[in-house]
């Protein structure tokens, strides 16, 4: 059966408004992604449907060849088990300790209490955050949370990790560290799929790269293949122009 996450003729709206429009997509188990596009674009709104928290107006996902659309309640949770996500903002429990949001899922799953610390001691470690175990997301730096969230998600050993815009808003020693934690998730077998608008972090840790633009995937293709391309929506993503900045962000009535 094939092996990875594939998006088939998948379009979705909002209130009469097409954000996504006949995507297709597939990310192969073992290669690193990253989907590029202009802020607004629909990149979350991508991972949403992955994840099977959105529901596509038509077309299809499948997860290393199952499709995830008509599987039963207890089915969805096997397959989707085999995914894992580190949304934006990371998405920390403030009132819990670091420790805590790592584990929570596992002790909710029943798994036992000294299991339960031995993951979270070695997910904590894996991303460099041992020391803080015991404290409160409140007392981590920006760069710290996203590793905690990182931490978080590994707990349940998915296959495919995916990353909400991992390094935007981070120092470059933060930018670092993530790539740092993604490059050496690839090496123990994981897949990470990334969507984001920063260009040097999809650089430094994926192979393939996507861009959706207008509500269409408009190129699949290497880092040579992209920094190649003609298309002007590439070709403007790329090397941004001050005129750009009015052209792409600009909401309707509303600020940049
Ligand atoms: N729940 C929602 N209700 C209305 N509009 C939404 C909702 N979620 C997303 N959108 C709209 O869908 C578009 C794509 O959003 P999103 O996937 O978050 O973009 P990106 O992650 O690329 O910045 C945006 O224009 C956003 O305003
Ligand atoms: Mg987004």
């Amino acid at each position: 059966m094939e092996q990875g996450i594939r998006l088939h003729n998948l379009t979705y709206s909002v209130d009469g408004r097409t954000i996504l429009q006949g995507v297709d997509l597939f990310c192969a188990k073992g290669v690193n992604r990253t989907i590029l596009g202009a802020s607004g674009v629909g990149k979350t709104t991508i991972l949403k449907l992955m994840l099977g928290l959105l529901r596509p107006d038509s077309g299809t996902v499948s997860i290393d060849g199952e499709l995830i659309a008509g599987l039963s309640e207890s089915e969805l949770i096997r397959v989707r088990s085999r995914l894992a996500i580190v949304f934006q903002g990371g998405a920390l429990f403030d009132s819990m300790t670091v420790g805590e949001n790592v584990g929570y899922r596992l002790l909710e799953e029943g798994r036992p209490e000294s299991q339960v610390e031995r993951v979270v001691r070695e997910k904590l470690s894996f991303v460099g955050l041992e020391d803080t175990i015991d404290r409160y997301p409140a007392q981590l730096s920006g760069g710290m949370k996203k590793r905690a969230a990182i931490a978080r998600a590994l707990a349940s050993e998915p296959e495919y990790i995916l990353f909400d815009e991992p390094t935007t808003g981070l120092d470059p020693i933060g930018v670092y560290n993530i790539c740092n934690v993604i490059r050496r998730l690839q090496e123990e077998g994981k897949t990470a799929l990334l969507v984001t608008h920063d260009l040097e972090t999809a650089f430094n840790v994926s192979e393939r790269f996507s861009f959706i633009h207008k509500a269409r995937m408009v190129f699949e293709g290497s880092r040579e293949e992209m920094l190649g391309s003609a298309l002007p929506a590439i070709r403007e993503f790329l090397t941004p122009t001050d005129e750009s900045l009015f052209t792409v962000n600009r909401k309707p009535g509303g600020e940049l």
